[in-house]
């Protein structure tokens, strides 16, 4: 048990009238009482020849609260507030004892002491004790518990680093005022804690681990361990870190992490895939695109057949002799040219008839359409031709052929040709 014991001294001196008496000794006694035990402030004063008290009155002003009347003395009579009586007691010479005090008694506790002369004078002294009631830390099982915690904590607010995780507890009262545990290392460092949490302090031993004995232990100078009953076990505790097992469960942490970053990584991994999927599509299409161009830029187109041999009557020239076929859209069989692609295509045919009386009625069509006719009749032995021609946009598909449409018509095989090309392909 510790206590401070204060004693202020009211000393009287010899001013008459009413007044305030400014010469204490010490103004400003300060003390420290366990909670539980008694505040004693022994005040003592010593009286001038001619003086006597004449009454003394004892306030108490509480921390943070008005000041209130504690006893009074008159008539040589002393008499405690009631909610007071029976704890406090005037000892001699305006020193008082509160017995069982508790933390709500702290405050400044006052003697006022009015005394007077043989002439009628009186004068007012005033003492003050600053008393601090103190109580103990206290924890679940009446004693400090140091664990050293299963796992590493990674250390977010500094470092980022994994650290061996000690605590010390578990205190549901820290105490008035209020403790903090101090720590021992094995290489006999006094450290302070991490941080508090939840009725534990947390230290977070710094990298590389040293293995050895970690105490715990309340600081022996503080008010609230002074308090403590000798030989509590509230006072320290200790406990052994392995090093190396200390220094392979922060391995494991790191390691357990990066498994957890990598899984996180997933995600943005997932759009990166994603993306370039995306972008591959994209490629893909500006290529079949390009491709596509690249076809109309190259294609070639052209054909040149002669009629095979000569055609007489009604119906689609045919058969051709194909001379030249680029792109393969003509069929000298069927005499019909079919558009590969859309685009812009330019035909010619020429056609004479080596008969008497014979006609060259010759008309080139699209898709059974008339786009240009050619008509010739031959009365004699003068050779007569004809020829059609167009400049058409076909779409791809659209055919174009040479028909005839008179019955008695003679197309002569050496003078009869048909002939086209692509003049561009559409984009
Ligand atoms: C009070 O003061 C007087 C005079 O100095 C001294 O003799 C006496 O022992 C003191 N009493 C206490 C209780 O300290
Ligand atoms: C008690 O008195 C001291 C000195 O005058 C002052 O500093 C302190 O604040 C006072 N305490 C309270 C609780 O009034
Ligand atoms: C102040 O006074 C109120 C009313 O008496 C009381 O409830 C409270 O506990 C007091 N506070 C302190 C710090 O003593
Ligand atoms: C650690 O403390 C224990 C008792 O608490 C003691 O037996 C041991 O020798 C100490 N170890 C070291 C390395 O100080
Ligand atoms: C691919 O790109 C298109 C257009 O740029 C966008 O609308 C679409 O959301 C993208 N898809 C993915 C899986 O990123
Ligand atoms: C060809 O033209 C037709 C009719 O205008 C159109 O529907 C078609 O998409 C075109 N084809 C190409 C490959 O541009």
């Amino acid at each position: 048990m510790f206590r401070f014991l204060v004693i202020l001294w009211l000393q009287l001196a010899g001013y008459s009238g009413l007044k305030w008496a400014e010469r204490f000794q010490d103004n400003s006694g300060h003390m420290e009482v366990c909670s539980g035990q008694n505040i004693r402030l022994l005040w003592n004063f010593t009286l001038a020849q001619d003086e006597h008290v004449k009454d003394m009155v004892w306030t108490c002003q509480p921390e943070g609260n008005a000041t209130e009347l504690l006893a009074s003395y008159v008539d040589d009579t002393f008499v405690p507030m009631s909610e007071f009586s029976g704890r406090l007691s005037h000892l001699q010479n305006g020193g008082i004892e509160l017995s069982c005090a508790t933390i709500l008694e702290s405050g400044n506790y006052s003697v006022t002491v009015n005394t007077v002369d043989n002439n009628g004078d009186e004068t007012l002294y005033r003492q003050t004790a600053w008393v601090k009631v103190v109580d103990t830390p206290k924890t679940q099982d009446e004693q400090l518990e140091v664990r050293q915690e299963r796992e590493a904590v990674r250390d977010d607010t500094s470092d980022r680093q994994w650290h061996v995780h000690l605590t010390c507890g578990h205190f549901f009262d820290r105490g008035h005022p209020a403790v903090d545990v101090e720590w021992k290392t094995p290489n006999g460092e006094t450290l302070s804690s991490s941080y508090f949490h939840k009725g534990n302090f947390h230290l977070l031993l710094s990298n590389p681990v040293k293995g050895g004995n970690y105490t715990c232990s309340l600081p022996s100078l503080s008010p609230a361990t002074r308090c403590l009953p000798p030989g509590s076990a509230l006072r320290d505790d200790t406990i052994y870190v392995d090093e190396m097992a200390a220094r392979f469960s922060i391995m494991e942490a790191r390691q357990l992490q990066m498994q957890d970053d990598s899984q996180k990584d997933n995600l943005p991994r997932h759009d990166v895939i994603g993306k370039l999927k995306n972008e591959t599509a994209t490629l893909q299409s500006q290529m079949e695109d390009l491709k596509f161009r690249l076809d109309t830029a190259t294609l070639r187109v052209s054909f040149h057949a002669r009629l095979a041999s000569s055609f007489t009557g009604t119906g689609t020239l045919t058969p051709f002799t194909v001379i030249t076929n680029e792109g393969d859209a003509f069929s000298g069989t069927t005499g019909t040219f079919t558009a590969p692609r859309n685009g812009t295509y330019f035909f010619v045919a020429s056609a004479g008839t080596d008969s008497s009386d014979k006609y060259v009625d010759m008309h080139l069509q699209k898709d059974g359409v008339d786009v240009s006719w050619a008509l010739t009749e031959q009365y004699s032995h003068y050779y007569t031709m004809g020829s059609v021609q167009a400049t058409l946009y076909l779409t791809a598909g659209q055919r174009v052929w040479l028909h005839s449409d008179i019955s008695s018509s003679y197309y002569d095989s050496i003078s009869t040709s048909f002939t086209g090309f692509l003049i561009h392909a559409d984009d």
